[in-house]
């Protein structure tokens, strides 16, 4: 049986301080979950937040993670000094990342690779732009980014993958797809991933919902049979509404 996780996406916020708070008023509000829950803060708040999740349920993510092992890339950071740092999750390909830092499918998928081969679980990002929603091309963009991301992934890699599909109008703007669209979204996306490694290994695959999920409609998405998961942007800067979507 896979298991739901619920994984906060801090962005860039909160310094020492506000992590180590924030942390200890989660702790205790999402110690019975039954699902898998992760913050994944920004790279100076790692060692903070790995001492404040000491002895809960809380796993360490962080945000973005270079494709080599060392070397002059300046203002990246290698998966072994995520390892380091006790980090467990790492997000690869967020639509900021995309928007704004030129990623694209084949640095995602190389970023993906490395993190994966160092030992991380990488919770890689995909999903259509507005405009690409509203000329009916979401199921071409969404497929194109899947095989892009998972090009030379082998399957018995495929467990240390969890796929986030946030679509990029509902980020932030308080706009959520509905659920049943998330889910028709979903079983397109788990749909390429069978062609790609077979029946099994897409149904174990967990694909996550992203795109202003809170405490007020993470129940309705999570009830929906394709999505087994949320990555939480907004509503994880606060403890009990963070709570909420991770006890939904
Ligand atoms: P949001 O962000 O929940 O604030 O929409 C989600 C994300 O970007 O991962």
């Amino acid at each position: 049986m896979k298991r739901d996780i619920i994984a906060g996406n801090w962005k860039m916020n909160n310094n020492n301080a506000q992590t180590k708070e924030l942390i200890k008023q989660i702790a205790p509000l999402v110690k019975d979950a039954k699902c898998e829950v992760v913050v994944c803060v920004p790279f100076t708040d790692l060692d903070t937040a790995r001492r404040a999740i000491r002895g809960t349920n809380i796993k360490l993510g962080a945000q973005n993670v270079h494709w080599a092992p060392k070397g002059a890339f300046t203002g990246e950071i290698s998966a072994d000094m995520l390892l380091e740092q006790k980090v467990e999750y790492v997000i690869v390909g967020h639509s900021e990342r995309r928007q704004y830092f030129g990623e694209t499918d084949a640095s995602v998928n190389a970023r993906t690779k490395a993190a994966i081969a160092a030992g991380l679980k990488v919770i890689v990002c995909i999903g259509e732009l507005l405009e690409e929603r509203e000329t009916g091309k979401t199921a071409e963009v969404v497929i194109r980014q899947i095989n892009g991301a998972m090009a030379g992934i082998e399957k018995a890699d495929l467990k240390k993958i969890v796929v986030a599909y946030e679509p990029v109008w509902a980020i932030g703007t308080g706009r959520t797809a509905t659920p049943q669209d998330a889910n028709d979204t979903i079983a397109i996306i788990r749909k390429a991933v069978r062609k790609l490694y077979g029946k099994t290994a897409a149904n174990a695959l967990r694909i996550q919902y992203g795109g202003s999920m809170n405490a007020k409609n993470a129940s309705e998405l999570m009830a929906m049979p394709e999505i087994d998961g949320g990555l939480i942007g907004g509503a994880s800067l606060k403890a009990e509404d963070f709570a909420k979507v991770v006890n939904y």
